[in-house]
C-alpha cells in the first residue's frame, strides 16, 4: 500500500469512526425518535418510543433498521424512495452526509439530516420538527436530482417509520358520501396492508389519509401506547402498513405514486408533503388532545381565533330563491342570534343560470333575475341587519354547460378523444395551468374586490377528477396528480396573502378532502352533508380523534326530525355551530330553545373551543354518547349526554368524566332546557368533587330514546 493510499485508508476509518458516534435525536416531551449512523455509512432508525430520560442510554440502542429505504438495494420489502436514474438504473443507495437540529421560531426543533447516494448523487434530506409540548412530530423528505438530466421518481415517500411490537392493531375511517369517518379495527399480520385514493380532488370519498396505529393491544382511550397519524395532502394519499417475517411494522406514508411517476429535472428538487404523527403513552384520548392542541397552536388557519355561527340557505332553498326570500333568511338568522348567514349554491350564472346542479358551474357573475341587485345588496342587508355575510363558490370545477366550457375547454380536465362523463354532471379544472390558478384566485380576488364586505368563503369540490387528461401537461400525464395539487395550494397561498382575514370553510359534498394541509389555509370543515344527528354523533367522533371542534362544522337541519331540535341542536354544539333550516320547520318553543342553545355556545367557547374535547361514552358501544369539554384552566365543562335507542328498561351506568381537577368541586347544572321544562336529572345543581366526578361519575343516561341533556360544570 503506498502512502497515498494509506491516508485514504485511514481517513476512511476515521469518517466511519465518526459516523459510528452520530446518534440523531428527535424529541418531544413524550417521545423520542432516534436514529444512527452505522458504520457502513448509512442511516438506521434505533429508536421509536417513550422518552428516553438518560441521554447516556442512547449509546445503547441497537442500529435497528434503514431509515428511508430504498429500492434496489438489500431490502425486499416495500422501500420508501424509487429512483430511475438517467442511465437505466433504478437502484439508489443513501449514506450519512451531515445532520443539524435548530429552534425555530414557533418554539419547535428542527431537525435536517442530510443523505447522498456516493453514485448518483441523488439527495433525500429528511426534515423533522418536534413541538416539544403537544408531542407532534412533523416529517417531510427533499429529493434533489444531481444528475445531468431528469430522473424518474417512481417513488417518494414523505416518511417511512419502523415500529416493532408484539401486535399491531390498524384503525381505518372509511366511508363514502354522507357515511364520513367510519372506523373500523383490524390486526396487522405478515404482509401488507394499503390505504389510499386514487380520487385526485376529492380524494377522501372513502377514506382520509389518517389512521390509528395500536401497539400490542386493541386502542383503547386511555391505555396503551398508540400512534395517530396523517398526512398533510389535498390529493391522492397512500398509507403502506407492511409487517415482515420478524413480525416489524414499516409504515410508509406519502402520496400515492399510482399514476404519479414524477419527472425531476437536473438539479430540481421535489419536496414530498409533510407527515404529522403523536405517539402517545395512554391511549387515544390522549393522544387526540396533542393533535387538537397542535392543530390550534401551530396548523389549523385562525387556530387560536374565535370561530362565527351562522345560518346558511343550502337546505332552507336548494336553488330556489330569489332576494326576498334571502333577506327572509337573513331575518331569521337575526332572530336565531347567529353571527352570519351564509348563502349557498345557486346564486350565478346567466347564459346558462344555475337553478340546478347541471349548468352554471364556472360563470361566477350573479343570475341577474336571481339577484338584480348582485351580491352588494346581499352584504348591505346582512350589515343592516348586523350580521357577516358569507359565500360559496366551487371554484376549480365547471359544468359543461356553462360559458366558461364553451369558451376554454383547453382548461378543462377532458380525454380529448372520448366521450366525457360526469360526476354530478360537472368536470375538473386543470389546475396545473398556471392559467387556470390564475382564473380561480381571480374568482376570490373578483368577488372580495368588489364586495369586500363579504366575510366568509365556503369552498365546495363536489367532484373527483374524471376523464383524467391534462391539456396543458401534454407527455407529462402522469403529473397532473401532483401538479394538481400543487395549483391548488399556489391559489390558496395567494388568497390566504391577499386576504390574510378571511376565513374559509373547505368543503366536498361533506367531507371528502380533508387534511391538516388543506387545514392550514381553512379555518374549518364541513364534516359531511348528512346531519342527522345520529349519523352524526358516529361521524363526529370519528374526526374528533383528529380534528377539534372548533374545526368541524356541524349544522341543525331538518334530517332525521324524529328526533327534537333540541336533540340536533345538542349534537351540532359539539361542533362549529350552525343552522341550515328554515324557522318555519321550527315550532316557537323550538327557536327559543334554540336561542338559548346558541347563547351557552357562545358563552361555553373556553371549554368548547378553546379547551380539552373528552370522549366520555363512544357511539359504538351502544345506546348512549356522551363527549366533554374542560376550559384548560378546568374551571368551567360542559358534557353533552345522548340516549338514542336504549333496550326497554335498560339499567345504565353511570357516566364517568374526564379531564377535571380532582380537588375542585364543581356545581353540575343541566342547561339547554327546552322552554317550560325543568331537569330531571339527580345531578342537577347538586356540588361533586372533580375525584367524585370523575371515579363514581354521575347518573346522566337514561332508557328513554332519542334523549339529550347537557351539563354545564362550573367550579365554585
Ligand atoms: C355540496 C355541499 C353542500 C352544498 C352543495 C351545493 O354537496 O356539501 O353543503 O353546498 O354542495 O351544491
Amino acid at each position: 500500500m503506498n502512502l497515498r493510499n494509506l491516508f485514504v485508508a485511514a481517513l476512511c476509518i476515521v469518517a466511519s469512526l465518526v459516523n459510528a458516534a452520530e446518534i440523531i435525536r428527535i424529541s418531544t416531551h413524550e417521545t423520542d425518535l432516534v436514529f444512527r449512523v452505522g458504520n457502513d455509512g448509512r442511516l438506521y432508525q434505533a429508536y421509536l418510543g417513550k422518552h428516553l430520560k438518560f441521554e447516556s442510554d442512547l449509546q445503547h440502542l441497537p442500529n435497528g433498521k434503514e431509515a428511508y429505504l430504498t429500492h434496489g438495494m438489500e431490502d425486499y420489502f416495500e422501500p420508501a424512495l424509487d429512483v430511475r436514474h438517467v442511465d437505466g438504473n433504478a437502484s439508489t443507495l443513501l449514506k450519512y452526509v451531515s445532520h443539524t437540529s435548530n429552534k425555530t421560531l414557533d418554539g419547535a426543533t428542527e431537525t435536517i439530516i442530510t443523505l447522498r447516494d456516493p453514485v448518483y448523487q441523488t439527495t433525500a434530506v429528511m426534515h423533522f420538527v418536534a413541538y416539544p409540548e403537544v408531542n407532534i412530530i412533523k416529517t417531510y423528505t427533499e429529493i434533489t436530482n444531481a444528475e445531468k438530466k431528469p430522473v424518474k421518481l417512481a417513488k417518494y415517500a414523505s416518511s417511512l417509520l419502523h415500529l416493532d411490537a408484539k401486535k399491531y392493531y390498524l384503525t381505518e375511517f372509511s366511508g363514502n358520501w354522507a357515511k364520513e369517518a367510519k372506523m373500523s379495527s383490524t390486526p396487522l399480520n405478515f404482509g401488507k396492508k394499503v390505504l389510499d385514493t386514487k380520487l385526485g380532488t376529492r380524494a377522501n370519498l372513502f377514506t382520509p389519509p389518517m389512521f390509528i396505529l395500536s401497539l400490542d393491544q386493541e386502542p383503547t382511550e386511555d391505555e396503551g401506547q398508540v400512534l395517530l397519524g396523517q398526512l398533510g395532502w389535498t390529493g391522492n394519499f397512500r398509507f403502506t402498513f407492511e409487517v415482515d417475517e420478524d413480525g416489524r411494522l414499516r409504515i410508509i406514508s406519502g402520496i400515492n405514486p399510482y399514476f404519479s411517476e414524477y419527472e425531476l429535472g437536473a438539479g430540481e428538487t421535489f419536496t414530498t408533503p409533510e407527515f404529522f404523527f403523536t405517539l402517545s403513552q395512554q391511549g387515544t384520548q390522549h393522544a387526540s388532545l396533542c393533535f387538537h392542541d397542535w392543530a390550534r397552536q401551530y396548523q389549523l388557519r385562525d387556530g387560536d381565533k374565535d370561530r362565527m355561527t351562522l345560518l346558511n340557505n343550502w337546505e332552507a332553498t336548494y336553488f330556489d330563491f330569489n332576494e326576498e326570500k334571502l333577506c327572509n333568511l337573513m331575518d331569521d338568522a337575526v332572530k336565531l342570534g347567529v353571527d352570519m348567514f351564509l348563502l349557498d349554491d345557486g346564486w350565478f350564472g346567466n347564459k346558462y343560470p344555475r337553478s340546478s346542479d347541471n349548468a352554471g358551474l364556472g360563470d361566477w357573475e350573479e343570475t341577474k333575475d336571481k339577484l338584480p341587485g348582485k351580491v352588494t345588496k346581499l352584504v348591505d342587508e346582512a350589515t343592516k341587519r348586523g350580521i357577516k355575510f358569507g359565500i360559496w363558490i366551487e371554484p376549480e370545477m365547471v359544468n359543461p354547460k356553462s360559458e366558461l366550457y364553451e369558451k376554454h375547454k383547453d382548461w378543462v380536465i377532458t380525454l380529448p378523444n372520448r366521450d366525457e362523463y360526469y360526476f354530478r354532471n360537472q368536470l375538473v379544472l386543470d389546475l396545473s395551468n398556471p392559467k387556470v390558478q390564475d382564473f380561480v384566485f381571480g374568482i376570490v380576488d373578483r368577488l372580495m374586490t368588489d364586495y369586500p364586505g363579504i366575510a366568509y368563503f365556503k369552498w365546495d369540490c363536489n367532484s373527483p377528477i374524471t376523464n383524467i387528461y391534462s391539456p396543458y401537461l401534454k407527455d407529462k400525464q402522469q403529473h397532473l396528480y401532483v401538479d394538481y395539487v400543487r395549483g391548488l395550494y399556489s391559489v390558496l397561498e395567494r388568497v390566504k396573502a391577499k386576504y390574510p382575514n378571511l376565513p374559509m370553510m373547505m368543503c366536498s359534498g361533506g367531507s371528502g378532502r380533508i387534511d391538516y394541509k388543506g387545514l392550514s389555509y381553512f379555518t374549518e370543515f364541513w364534516a359531511s352533508d348528512n346531519t342527522d344527528p345520529l349519523e352524526r354523533l358516529f361521524i363526529q367522533y370519528g374526526y374528533s380523534f383528529f380534528y377539534p371542534a372548533k374545526a368541524t362544522c356541524a349544522h341543525v337541519t331538518t334530517w332525521n326530525s324524529t328526533t327534537s331540535v333540541k336533540f340536533r341542536t345538542d349534537v351540532a354544539m359539539m361542533g362549529k355551530m350552525g343552522f341550515d333550516i328554515k324557522l318555519s320547520d321550527m315550532s316557537a318553543d323550538d327557536l327559543t330553545y334554540a336561542q338559548g342553545a346558541i347563547k351557552n355556545w357562545k358563552r361555553l367557547r373556553p371549554a368548547i373551543l378553546e379547551g380539552d374535547m373528552y370522549r366520555l361514552f363512544s357511539p359504538y358501544d351502544g345506546a348512549h354518547a356522551s363527549t366533554g369539554f374542560v376550559s384548560k384552566d378546568k374551571s368551567q365543562a360542559v358534557v353533552f349526554v345522548f340516549d338514542t335507542y336504549p333496550r326497554y328498561g335498560e339499567t345504565t351506568r353511570n357516566l364517568v368524566l374526564k379531564g377535571l381537577n380532582e380537588d375542585a368541586r364543581y356545581r353540575v347544572k343541566e342547561i339547554n332546557l327546552e322552554p317550560n321544562k325543568q331537569s330531571r336529572l339527580r345531578c342537577n345543581n347538586k356540588v361533586y368533587s372533580g375525584q367524585y366526578l370523575m371515579t363514581v361519575g354521575i347518573q346522566a343516561f337514561s332508557a328513554n330514546k332519542l334523549t339529550s341533556h347537557v351539563l354545564e360544570l362550573t367550579k365554585e
